[in-house]
Order: C-alpha cells, then sequence, then structure tokens
C-alpha cells in the first residue's frame, strides 16, 4: 500500500549515534526541533526557510530528531506507550474475542521502531509508516497522503498515532488527521492516541473535553483515557477510542479557534475540523 516506498537502512546502524544522551538532553533536542519545523510551517519567507532548513541540518536533521525520539521511548525512560495499548486491549479481551486463526490488523503510524507490537505478532499483524522511515520495516509514508482503502477490506481493526497527531504543523491538518483516522478504520475499530497531556491541559484553545468532542463528532466512542499528571512527573495523555458513531461536524463550533483559557504560561495547541 501507499506511495514511495522508500526502505532506509536502520538508524542504530549509524555508529555515529551515541545511545547516551541524558534524559534533559533528548527533550530540549525534541522540543527544539519541535519549534524550529514549527517556525518552518508558518513562514512564507524563503529566506527565513532556508535559514530554518540550515538550522535543522546542523543539528543533525530529522535522523538526530528521530534518534532523540526514540531514546525517549527506551525502557529505561518509561519504554514506548504500546504497552497501555496491549493493557487495554487485554481488559476488552479483544484477542479472545478473534476467530480462531484471526489476526487483528493494526496501522502504527509515526513507527520510530519496527518492534513495539513484535511480542503480539501471534494476535497482531502491523503495517509501520513514518515521514521518515528508520528501518526497512517501517515504509515512508505521510499518513496525511497516504491513498484512500479502496474498500472496508482494506480499513484496519486498530490504529496507533502516539506522539504523532502533536507533530502535524498546522491545526487544519490536525482535524483532517483525525477525519482520515476515521477513514482508515473499520467499524468497531480501535484508535489508540497519544499526546504531550499538556496539549489538552495547558492548551489556550483545546481541553480534554473539546479534544473528546472533537473525536466524538468524527466518529468515535471514548473507551479508556489516562491523562498524566505533570506534578507527578507524568507528560503523556492517552485515549483508547472505538469507531462506532456517525461523522457529524459542527463546522460552527469545531472549524474556529475559540479561545478557552486566559493565561500567560499557556501553549497554543489547536486543531480545527
Ligand atoms: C515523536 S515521534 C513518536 C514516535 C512514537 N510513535 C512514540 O510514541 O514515541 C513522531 C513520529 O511521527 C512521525 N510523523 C509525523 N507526522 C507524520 C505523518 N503525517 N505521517 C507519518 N508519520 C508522521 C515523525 O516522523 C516521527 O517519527
Amino acid at each position: 500500500m501507499g506511495v514511495g516506498k522508500r526502505k532506509k537502512a536502520p538508524i542504530t546502524r549509524d555508529g555515529s549515534k551515541s545511545n547516551s544522551l541524558s534524559s534533559k538532553k533528548t527533550k530540549e533536542i525534541i522540543n527544539k526541533f519541535h519549534q524550529l519545523l514549527k517556525r518552518r510551517n508558518i513562514t512564507t519567507d524563503e529566506k527565513v526557510q532556508r535559514q530554518i532548513d540550515e538550522e535543522i541540518e546542523s543539528l543533525g536533521g530529522m535522523q538526530a530528531y528521530q534518534h532523540a525520539s526514540t531514546l525517549g521511548q527506551s525502557a529505561t525512560r518509561g519504554g514506548d506507550s504500546s504497552h497501555v495499548f496491549i493493557a487495554w486491549l487485554q481488559e476488552l479481551r479483544v484477542r479472545e474475542k478473534l476467530q480462531r486463526g484471526d489476526k487483528m490488523s493494526l496501522l502504527e503510524i509515526g513507527a520510530l521502531k519496527p518492534d513495539n507490537y513484535s511480542n503480539q505478532r501471534s494476535f497482531i499483524d502491523t503495517e509501520l509508516i513514518d515521514l521518515r522511515s528508520n528501518h526497512p520495516d517501517i515504509v515512508e509514508q505521510d499518513f496525511l497522503q497516504r491513498p484512500l482503502p479502496a474498500s472496508d477490506l482494506h480499513c484496519k481493526d486498530a490504529i496507533s498515532a502516539s506522539l504523532v497527531l502533536n507533530f502535524v504543523p498546522t491545526p487544519t491538518d490536525r482535524g483532517l488527521f483525525l477525519l482520515r483516522l476515521n477513514t482508515f478504520l473499520k467499524h468497531h475499530g480501535y484508535l489508540f492516541m497519544v499526546l504531550p497531556a499538556p496539549c489538552v491541559t495547558n492548551s489556550r484553545y483545546l481541553t480534554r473535553d473539546r479534544f473528546v468532542q472533537m473525536l466524538q463528532s468524527v466518529g468515535f466512542t471514548l473507551l479508556r483515557e489516562k491523562i498524566g499528571d505533570a506534578n507527578k512527573g507524568a507528560r503523556l495523555a492517552y485515549w483508547l477510542l472505538q469507531k462506532a458513531g456517525q461523522v457529524d461536524i459542527d463546522k460552527q463550533e469545531y472549524g474556529k479557534k475559540k479561545v478557552l483559557k486566559q493565561g500567560s504560561n499557556l501553549n497554543n495547541f489547536c486543531i480545527l475540523l
């Protein structure tokens, strides 16, 4: 499936990459990249774009960003988020409900590593995509450009979008991303979504309730939720949703930015449908 199936050598083969970045340094690199990519996306000035591109290159390019993100999900730093998804699937007894010999098809969007679900191979078949592939098993593909499924048979039983939506540069594309999640899932399919918790706890334009309402309006029902408490060092928010309802978007409500919180230390994370 998909355009531009370019497979690349694993990033881990690059001996020059150190695995010993501190947790603080890792976060700094990731934040710096997010800031640069955001600025790159906003500006239409070609000179500024070139300067930002040079700055990104001087930091080691997207490879360095992905390397930092991979370290961020290493087991010593809490591991990747797939264990939360698997635990929820177990609670819902999804494996037991599969027909004998059947597997659940899973699309992992933004798959930095090829093996997040390798322990679950007996009941999960994965398709892994990322804007930039680190490994031959990860197809290089922009989810926003992924060709639409020809029929329901080509849709997935589950999609994981862990720390990807916050990477999508514009509020409108984030809305499109949510709609596409619905398009690529079978009816009753599962959506596992992870965001940095401040996207919904500390944004001027988005609250947890509004995010869940938006997901409902693109056809999802909330099954599980876990929102990290920043005061206790938990930085992520996790949701498990199921494609169950109709797409019914209130454009008046969700089509334009609405200030929901006032304050100087808030972020501007926003989604428009
Ligand atoms: C912060 S990393 C998250 C990796 C991993 N899923 C995790 O939870 O730690 C974000 C990844 O999403 C990828 N990504 C961002 N936008 C994407 C898109 N539109 N389609 C596919 N991958 C995307 C980036 O290239 C990057 O590798």
